[in-house]
């Protein structure tokens, strides 16, 4: 981050936002001898170490240690331009007491971009900096990645895009332990401040080593930054595949099951008694039906009911239409109706499950994903992904390529989100290399 900083032109002053003992102003005080140096630290005890630090290097004459929350920080005016680099605190937005909440939205609003109230203490940091920056300052910042992809993270990218003059992302891999202990991704983003690039570079690396230059990477336009809502795809626009694979989209379509909005009504229970067979589908209802089967699930008989009840319910015998009537009488009592996904469905009481997949996958836990040939046709939930091919695949062929995927899927495809937990996404499964057909017909193992 700081030989980046030293491809720019030097600054006048450095501003080291959360410095903790301020090894990174250290650094920039070494590279940058004629600079001021700023840290600003909330906790006193840290902030020792920041002057002791400082002092041991040389550097006390011209450094400054603000004890205080970086969030208020005023700066001296200054002629120059002023540095931003560090490694600003991760603190979750449910140890954010709610008027700084307020003043996020607030301050943002004035930025005229929106803020959410489930946004993490790194966004905050890069809000102040948006607001304490001017034109030619510019800035190296190591966050959690979080803020790519989620939602909350929309306030970051909008900045990034706009007043920060976003240049560059890349992401740290857990593997290369960003945070040590945390199992979290990092970003490291590199900004010029009043500047609107009309491309910013994203890159991603799984070892520390393999840091390079930052501000290299896939070239990715402005306008797809403003158009789309997920970033961490572009540090991973793989090459093309080898010799010999495809992706596994060009074979199959991932779909993720379906969202049922209240499982306790919708998987049969004492309280769907007496529903017609006819409307009661076996389905994957936990992730570790999946893990538990094995490769194959060839039995559906240990699996929970999903019911899926017709939306036009005229197409009913009588008799099946009264215990239907009495099933949804009960499922409004238990709240149904009202949900947010049954209220978007056409009829309330229709699930809609998908047709059986001939591979299903698990794609969220601490392990790589599961993939199963589903000689049992069953239905699944969002719990799982299901894989369906394009054009009709023998069963030799299924098999072979379950077979592959269980053998050769690792974590590394997918993102990981702080606290070890894997997600692929059916876009991001769709991308896995697979050997095209006639090669894993050639496949031994
Ligand atoms: C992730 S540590 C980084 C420390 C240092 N920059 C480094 O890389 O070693 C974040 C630091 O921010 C400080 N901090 C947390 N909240 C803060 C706030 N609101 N204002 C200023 N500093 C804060 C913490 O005390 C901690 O020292």
């Amino acid at each position: 981050m700081l030989s980046w900083a030293q491809s720019q032109p030097a600054p006048d002053r450095v501003v080291d936002p959360g410095a903790g003992s301020a090894r990174f102003l250290v650094g920039a005080g070494r590279r940058f001898p004629d600079a001021r140096l700023v840290a600003v630290e909330s906790d006193p005890l840290a902030a020792l170490a920041a002057r002791a630090n400082l002092a041991v290097s040389g550097m006390a004459g011209r450094s400054r240690v603000q004890v205080e929350n970086f969030l208020d920080t005023r700066l001296a005016r200054l002629a120059g331009r002023t540095l931003f680099v560090g490694n600003p605190p991760y603190v979750r937005h449910h140890l954010i007491p709610p008027a700084r909440k307020r003043w996020l939205k607030d301050e943002a609003a004035a930025l005229g971009v929106r803020a959410s109230a489930l946004a993490g203490l790194h966004a905050y940091f890069f809000l102040a900096i948006a607001k304490l920056s001017r034109p030619g300052d510019y800035g190296a910042l190591i966050t959690s990645a979080e803020w790519l992809d989620v939602n909350y993270g929309r306030l970051v990218r909008d900045l990034f895009v706009g007043q920060l003059g976003g240049r560059s992302v890349l992401v740290v891999e857990p593997r290369a332990e960003p945070f040590p202990g945390t199992a979290a991704t990092g970003a490291i983003s590199t900004f010029k401040v009043g500047t609107s690039p009309k491309k910013a570079y994203f890159a991603s690396v799984a070892q520390v080593s393999a840091i390079g230059e930052l501000g290299t990477g896939s070239e990715i336009a402005r306008s797809r930054l403003v158009r789309e809502a997920r970033w961490s795809d572009f540090t991973r626009t793989l090459p093309k595949p080898p010799e010999g694979f495809v992706e596994l989209g060009e074979i199959c379509r991932v779909h993720r099951g379906q969202v049922t909005g209240a499982n306790k009504v919708w998987i049969a229970g004492p309280h769907s008694a007496g529903l017609p067979r006819r409307v009661l589908f076996p389905a994957i209802t936990k992730a570790r039906e999946l893990f538990d089967c094995g490769p194959t699930l060839s039995d559906d008989r240990h699996l929970r009911r999903v019911i899926d009840l017709p939306p036009d319910l005229a197409g009913l015998e009588e008799t099946e239409l009264e215990s239907v009537r009495k099933f949804l009488g009960r499922a409004e009592k238990m709240g149904a109706k009202h949900g947010y996904v049954a209220r978007h469905r056409r009829s309330w009481w229709s699930v809609g499950l998908r047709s059986p997949a001939p591979i299903l996958a698990t794609y969220m836990a601490r392990r790589p994903p599961a993939f199963v040939l589903n000689r049992a046709s069953a239905r699944h939930l969002n719990v799982a992904h299901g894989l369906y091919p394009r054009e009709r695949l023998s069963d030799d062929m299924l098999i072979r390529l379950v077979k592959w995927l269980r053998r050769s899927v690792t974590l590394h495809g997918g993102r990981v989100y702080a606290g070890g937990l894997t997600k692929f996404e059916p876009g991001e499964m769709e991308r896995i290399r697979v050997p095209t057909p006639p090669n894993l017909l050639g496949d031994q193992e």
